[in-house]
């Protein structure tokens, strides 16, 4: 871990991935570039350590250019200006290839774009060492594309954190450890709703029960919804997919959030996965899964209950419920392992007081 500024960065892409990353460029552009003698242009600054590795691969004729893009307050009214610092050559008949560090939203290229395309390039193309293709809204196409990251902050090859960072040989990305991300686990009727309401209480989280959110569609009758129900009625799981997107889109609806509490989430190693990739995305990650151990006739007996007042059409009927558990003893009690690999399952005892299990998951959080 490295410390620059006020902020923290974890290693990210080695040395040796960003020199695949620059090879692979070099072979792509070789293959289009060959014979044509093109003029490459590198954006200051990120650009100097990319251009440099990509250069020595490059064996054919070729120029180099490099440009600084500035927007400065102008002195009409008309708002700001583009220029691109030092730059004076001729762009009839070349072939122009620009190079980026990388390319994010993409507005900092389009303006560049502009300016170049009026100096009568015969052709401009775009390659970059890192893309963020989440981030990026524009029309135009980036050409060719070392590394596909997700929309994280990173520094190092060239690339800063307010001007620092940019002599680092790899690419770190900023670290997280603001988010207490929990996954409550634990068979039907474990106590999961109960618990995770103490757990929103103590550490202010955003508690996310899947169930909830999918009953909450299927009474409004969205489309979702309706499909999710005619799962859940037979005791069935949701496909991953659907339950994905739902998920996905409840998060991005609380960007403020301290945590989430998965509840009923992930069921299956392809939703443990898909949920990981999701959260590295977001520079966060699971810190735990906390278990609630219950015997199945202990939840028979707690579910059926609940089913007298709450309504639950999956809570009335013993053979659903019952088969619900061994659903989750077949299909889902195996992401316990998942995370247990990752040194993150803690299995909590559900049976006891209310209050007794609350302290025993206090204890698991606190101990993370
Ligand atoms: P744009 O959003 O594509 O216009 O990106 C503008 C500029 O922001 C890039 O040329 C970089 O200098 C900088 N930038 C974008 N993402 C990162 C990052 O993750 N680390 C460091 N600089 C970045
Ligand atoms: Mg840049």
């Amino acid at each position: 871990m490295i410390q620059i500024h006020d902020k923290q960065f974890v290693p990210y892409i080695s040395e040796k991935e960003i020199n695949l990353a620059v090879k692979k460029l070099a072979s792509e552009l070789t293959t289009d570039y060959a014979t044509k003698k093109p003029l490459l242009i590198g954006i200051l600054n990120g650009s100097f350590m990319v251009v440099s590795d990509l250069m020595k691969e490059l064996k054919f004729d070729l120029e180099l250019s490099f440009v600084k893009f500035s927007s400065y307050e102008g002195t009409k009214s008309s708002g700001k200006v583009d220029e691109l610092i030092g730059f004076n050559q001729d762009l009839t008949n070349k072939d122009v290839i620009i190079i980026e560090d990388i390319v994010d939203t993409g507005n900092t290229l389009e303006k560049v774009l502009t300016i170049l395309n009026n100096l009568g390039a015969k052709s401009v193309k775009i390659a970059t060492l890192l893309f963020k293709p989440t981030v990026f809204d524009k029309k135009y196409e980036i050409n060719y594309v070392g590394l596909k990251i997700p929309n994280i902050f990173v520094v190092g090859y060239g690339l800063d954190y307010d001007e620092l960072g940019r002599n680092i040989k790899e690419i770190y990305k900023l670290k997280d450890n603001q988010m207490l991300n929990i996954v409550l686990f634990g068979p039907p009727g474990a106590g999961k709703g109960t618990q995770a309401s103490r757990l929103v209480e103590k550490y202010n989280l955003y508690h996310l029960s899947t169930g909830d959110v999918f009953r909450a569609n299927i009474k409004g009758k969205t489309e979702l919804g309706n499909l999710a129900k005619s799962y859940i009625d037979k005791g069935h799981l949701v496909p991953d997919e659907v339950t994905i997107k739902m998920l996905e889109s409840e998060v991005n609806k609380n960007p403020e959030a301290k945590g989430f509490i998965f509840d009923g989430f992930p069921r299956t190693d392809v939703q443990a996965d898909a949920l990981e990739s999701f959260l590295t995305n977001r520079g966060t990650e699971i810190k735990v899964m906390v278990a609630l151990d219950v015997d199945e006739e202990e939840l028979v007996k707690r579910l059926l209950l609940r089913g007298k007042d709450s309504g639950r059409p999956d809570d009335a009927n013993e053979d659903v419920v019952r088969n619900r558990i061994t659903v989750y003893n077949d299909q889902t009690a195996v992401v316990a392992d998942y995370y247990e690999k990752k040194n993150k399952y803690v299995n909590i005892n559900g049976v006891g007081s209310i209050d007794e299990i609350t302290e025993r998951l206090y204890n698991a959080v606190d101990n993370i």
